[in-house]
């Protein structure tokens, strides 16, 4: 074939009319296509200089096109020209993403370090602890479950009807002012509900629901519109009552006094009953019991300091006729006792109102580990 024809044949398509120029052209090209492999910055940007370059449309497959056009000299001199170039590239291509794909993984394994010496984070369970009022009730309710009384609960709104008069609060009576009673805004029929002022309206729930032999405790919250380092406006009662044909003041002296030891962890525990005035027992009692306060500590069942902790008291015969029970035929008695001042005895806390400021150096300090569920047959405290 002439020089003349296969130029013409050339031009027509695509091809320069020096074969010096297009060998600068297919240099250029590479040049190109290398530096803007080398250039591109990620594995993103590579793919699209790949695409622009060997891609269906890509510089370089439109050259490898024209050969098929060519007349066979040509192809001789212009295939291996072309193929060379496009090895190159693709050769370039296959280094750069492999380079780039190391440097990500670098850069990655350098933002995601860790140092395995550095002390594990300690679990939730570890951290976490329990309010020293959650745990008394533990305790309390685990002591008493030995003695074979359920748990009974109530709610903390609770009706003037069930917080004072069927526990023979007449109206008027000058027992209510002692409460210091928050009341809520009267409804529609004028009636005012309350914050229950002690637990003992759920003695009533309790009565009017269940029938005799009853052996309950009631824990729970209670309000007073009261503050001091020993009074917050809500704290904790448990309150404990037991109704059969049989049950007198001297088994609720004994329920209480195997109370205090086993609460207490003691042998022995000296009590006092001083009479008081509760308008739903009768005869009714405070009970104080003894301790000494040497260097600061208290200890139980030895010293001079009496400390009150209860009341109590024989189950009010008007009380049990308005649950419509007989006080002919059952009768029993009931205490309640103020949880977070058995808590600060116990554990040393001089001061209730940090019970309920949520401060977590405080809970620290106080609080006990979740998972050393009080029992008697385990140890209450751990
Ligand atoms: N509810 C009484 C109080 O809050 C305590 C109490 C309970 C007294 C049961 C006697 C019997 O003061």
């Amino acid at each position: 074939m002439n020089a003349s024809g296969a130029q013409k044949h050339t031009r027509r398509r695509h091809g320069p009319r020096d074969p010096n120029e297009a060998m600068t052209d297919l240099d250029s090209l590479e040049r190109d296509l290398l530096a803007q492999v080398s250039a591109a910055p990620d594995e993103g940007a590579l793919d699209a200089v790949r695409v622009a370059a060997l891609g269906k449309k890509g510089s370089v497959s439109e050259l490898l096109k024209t050969l098929g056009a060519m007349t066979p000299d040509e192809r001789k001199e212009r295939g291996p020209l072309i193929n060379g170039l496009r090895d190159r590239v693709a050769t370039a291509l296959t280094a750069r993403k492999t380079g780039l794909a190391e440097a990500a993984l670098e850069t990655r394994l350098a933002s995601e370090r860790i140092d395995v010496t550095l002390p594990g984070r300690e679990a939730p369970e570890a951290r976490g602890r329990m309010h020293p009022i959650s745990q008394v009730i533990d305790e309390v309710t685990a002591i008493f479950a030995d003695m074979g009384f359920a748990v009974a609960e109530g709610p903390d709104i609770e009706t003037d009807e069930l917080n004072f008069t069927a526990l023979n609060f007449p109206p008027g009576h000058p027992a209510r002012e002692m409460h210091d009673t928050f009341f809520l805004a009267p409804d529609a029929n004028g009636k005012r509900k309350v914050l229950r002022t002690h637990t003992s309206p759920v003695q009533i729930r309790t009565m009017r629901s269940q029938q005799p032999p009853i052996r309950v405790i009631i824990p729970g919250r209670t309000y007073r519109h009261d503050s001091d380092q020993t009074h917050t406006p809500m704290f904790h009662q448990v309150e404990g009552l037991v109704i059969d044909t049989a049950a007198n003041i001297a088994s609720l002296k004994w329920v209480l006094e195997e109370f205090c030891k086993a609460f207490f962890e003691v042998d022995q525990v000296k009590m006092r009953f001083r009479p008081s005035f509760f308008p739903f027992t009768e005869p009714s009692a405070e009970v104080d019991i003894l301790c000494s306060r040497k260097g600061g500590e208290i200890r139980f069942g030895e010293g001079t300091d009496w400390l009150e902790i209860l009341g109590c008291g024989m189950v009010h015969p008007n009380v049990l006729r308005n649950c419509g029970l007989d006080p002919d035929v059952v009768q029993g008695f009931a205490f309640g006792v103020g949880l977070d001042r058995i808590a600060m005895l116990k554990y040393g806390m001089p001061d209730l109102r940090p019970f309920f400021e949520a401060d977590v150096r405080w809970l620290d300090h106080y609080g006990f580990r979740p998972l050393d569920v009080p029992s008697l047959v385990g140890g209450l405290t751990g």
